[in-house]
């Protein structure tokens, strides 16, 4: 068995797999969303110490099986380097105290696993990586080895829910609040314009798709009623979209149900919209999408579309293990148990890049 930590962004996360059959031993996460809520972001320090406090109990709890183990996995990359240090603390001790190798897993490579949890690994695969931190196109060749088609240039997919939700009011993560206030309102009512409409770069781009949010959020609201301005607190937050309605807000649930659904609509087509130009160079059996924002219902239903007019099989993770977890990695840990591929120091890489990485 293989016992794998996964502690990149805000989830803590302890999971073992038999390596002979990817059968799954055990399994916990505990979230840190709660916490992370009343900023409207991860933040950093808050992140670091409930890991710091969440690891060792979550470890412990998986202690019986501590005797079957052949080696112990973590995720070293990428993610923030607050939360990656204590999960590799973590494995670094364990490994050390039970006298196990390491193996060290990419977190993006993880959620590409998420897709083979419960079937074979179908290759080669085109990959729609949707997660807070990463929007990417990735192609995946016959013997494993990664290719980078195209990522955003400014915000994630999930990121721009995430600061469209903050700036409706909504909590964190944005993702889910969006979607299911979608569902309340009319995403025909915002003529958001499509991001990158006319070029062909297979590229996305989301911050002015969340600027238009935001001047519909301004519009709504009288100007002479104050924005507070929360401090940069997540991922790359701009001073300028950090502006946010204050509480007072004018902007009814009806309209914020609009400017929901109609941002979801847009942003979902952008997907689509640059993914149909990947399509049409690529000739792909099967595409997965993977990552928490891959849970995402409008998404799911325009991408069957999609993958059904290109004659593509379209893999999902099951939607629980979408978001950030440790199966993800036990899963992918397993093949790189399976190629004795362990690593002597363990290095913690916040940025690093999927380029030429082989799944397999
Ligand atoms: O993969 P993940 O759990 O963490 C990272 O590695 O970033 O992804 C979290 C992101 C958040 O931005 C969250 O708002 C988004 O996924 N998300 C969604 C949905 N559920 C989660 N975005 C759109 N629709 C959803 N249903
Ligand atoms: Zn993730």
């Amino acid at each position: 068995m293989i016992l794998a930590i996964e502690s990149s962004c805000d989830d803590s996360s302890v999971a073992i797999m038999k390596a002979s059959d990817f059968s799954l031993v055990h399994y916990e996460k505990i979230s840190q969303e709660k916490e992370h809520a009343k900023y409207g972001g991860v933040v950093p320090e808050l992140a670091a110490r409930l890991h710091t406090a969440a690891l060792p109990e979550v470890i412990l709890r998986a202690k019986e099986h501590f005797s079957a183990l052949k080696a112990i996995a973590v995720t070293n990359e990428p993610g923030l380097s607050v939360s990656l240090l204590p999960g590799i603390v973590a494995a670094k001790a364990l490994a050390t105290a039970l006298n196990l190798p390491l193996i060290s897993v990419n977190h993006l490579v993880g959620h590409i696993y998420s897709l083979f949890l419960e079937g074979p690994i179908k290759l080669p695969l085109g990959v729609l990586l949707v997660s807070g931190g990463h929007t990417m196109i990735l192609g995946i060749s016959e013997n494993g080895v990664i290719s980078v088609l195209g990522a955003t240039s400014d915000d994630s997919f999930g990121e721009s829910f995430d600061k469209s939700a903050k700036m409706l009011g909504l909590g964190y993560p944005g993702g889910p609040q969006i979607q299911n206030l979608a569902l309340k309102g009319d995403d025909r009512a915002y003529d958001f314009s499509l991001p990158l409409k006319g070029t062909k770069r297979l590229e996305y781009s989301f911050s002015g798709l969340k600027n238009q949010v935001r001047l519909a959020c301004l519009e709504l609201e009288n100007s002479r009623i104050p924005y507070s301005v929360i401090p940069r607190l997540d991922r790359g937050i701009s001073s300028e979209n950090s502006r946010i309605p204050s509480e007072n807000s004018r902007i009814s649930s009806q309209q914020k149900a609009n400017i929901a659904a109609s941002f979801e609509r847009v942003a979902c087509l952008h997907i689509i919209d640059r993914l149909k130009l990947a399509f049409s160079s690529q000739k792909w059996a099967h595409f997965g999408v993977v990552g928490g924002a891959s849970a995402n219902l409008r998404l799911r239903g325009m991408l069957e579309n999609l993958c059904a007019s290109y004659d593509c099989e379209l893999l999902f993770a099951p939607l629980e293990y979408c978001s950030d977890n440790a199966v993800m990695i036990a899963r992918a840990a397993v093949t790189k148990y399976h190629n004795k591929d362990f690593c002597g120091s363990l290095e913690m890489h916040p940025r690093s890049s999927l380029e030429n990485l082989k799944i397999i």
